[in-house]
């Protein structure tokens, strides 16, 4: 029996195939772009979010009344971009916060955010993201240990620079048991946070114009370092 309608001759040329699967990858990268578009507000949403939570878990609400996360400027650090946000009360920036990065266990990335006062100390210090080992790292978690507490009020002079470190090297800070790694990368961040502030103190403090690298406004949300 001929079966001609089941299998028609175009079906079988090459050109038919070429086409079709072309149309194929034309539709799903419509819908991908489609989808794309429809969620792009509700990440940056997310991300707005996520960012207004660390700002104020380090910079105390009585500090700003302005919207920090749109009140920015942008400082080279180390070579890289740094936004810092900056809280201001009647016009005047009271503090600033920003987030550093510190290699972990396992040379991961952590991010650590800090909210610094106009005399260089600091409010608050969290890591709000890493991949540091449970029950021996993640003690800078402030869920599970109160340790990045023992950072407020601290500046660089309290300690010395010399005792910024952890215990087992000579410095103030506890260390954990069997985890020395990870609470001495936070102790250099901070740190390294603090020496940012004072080598850039007027303009963070918003009392000189920015040069050209800083004075751009924040990306999307914010980078990081
Ligand atoms: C599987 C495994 C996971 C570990 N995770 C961590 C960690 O997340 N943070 C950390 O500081 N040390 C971690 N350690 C312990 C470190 O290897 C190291 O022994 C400890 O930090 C002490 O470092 P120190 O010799 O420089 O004082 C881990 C060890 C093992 C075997």
């Amino acid at each position: 029996m001929n079966l001609w309608f089941l299998k028609p001759e175009y079906r079988q040329r090459l050109s038919y195939h070429v086409a079709l699967l072309g149309g194929v990858a034309l539709l799903t990268s419509a819908a991908i772009g489609v989808a794309d578009h429809l969620t792009r507000a509700d990440i940056a949403q997310r991300q707005l979010e996520d960012l207004q939570v660390t700002l104020q878990q380090v910079v105390p609400a009585t500090y700003y009344d302005n919207d920090l996360v749109r009140d920015t400027v942008t400082v080279d650090y180390g070579g890289r971009p740094l936004v810092v946000y900056r809280a201001r009360r009647g016009g005047q920036v009271q503090a600033v916060c920003y987030q550093v990065s510190a290699p972990g266990y396992g040379n991961t990335a952590m991010i650590v955010a800090v909210g610094i006062d106009r005399a260089g100390t600091l409010l608050g210090t969290r890591v709000i993201s890493h991949n540091e080992t449970p029950g021996l790292g993640d003690k800078i978690e402030l869920s599970k240990s109160d340790w990045i507490l023992s950072f407020t009020g601290r500046s660089l002079n309290d300690p010395q620079p010399e005792k910024w470190a952890v215990k087992k090297d000579g410095g103030v800070f506890d260390q954990f048991t069997g985890a020395t790694i990870t609470p001495r990368a936070v102790v250099k961040a901070v740190k390294g946070s603090l020496d940012f502030f004072a080598a850039h103190r007027a303009l963070l403090l918003d009392e000189v114009t920015p040069g050209p690298i800083a004075g751009q406004p924040a990306p999307d949300g914010g980078n990081r370092l």
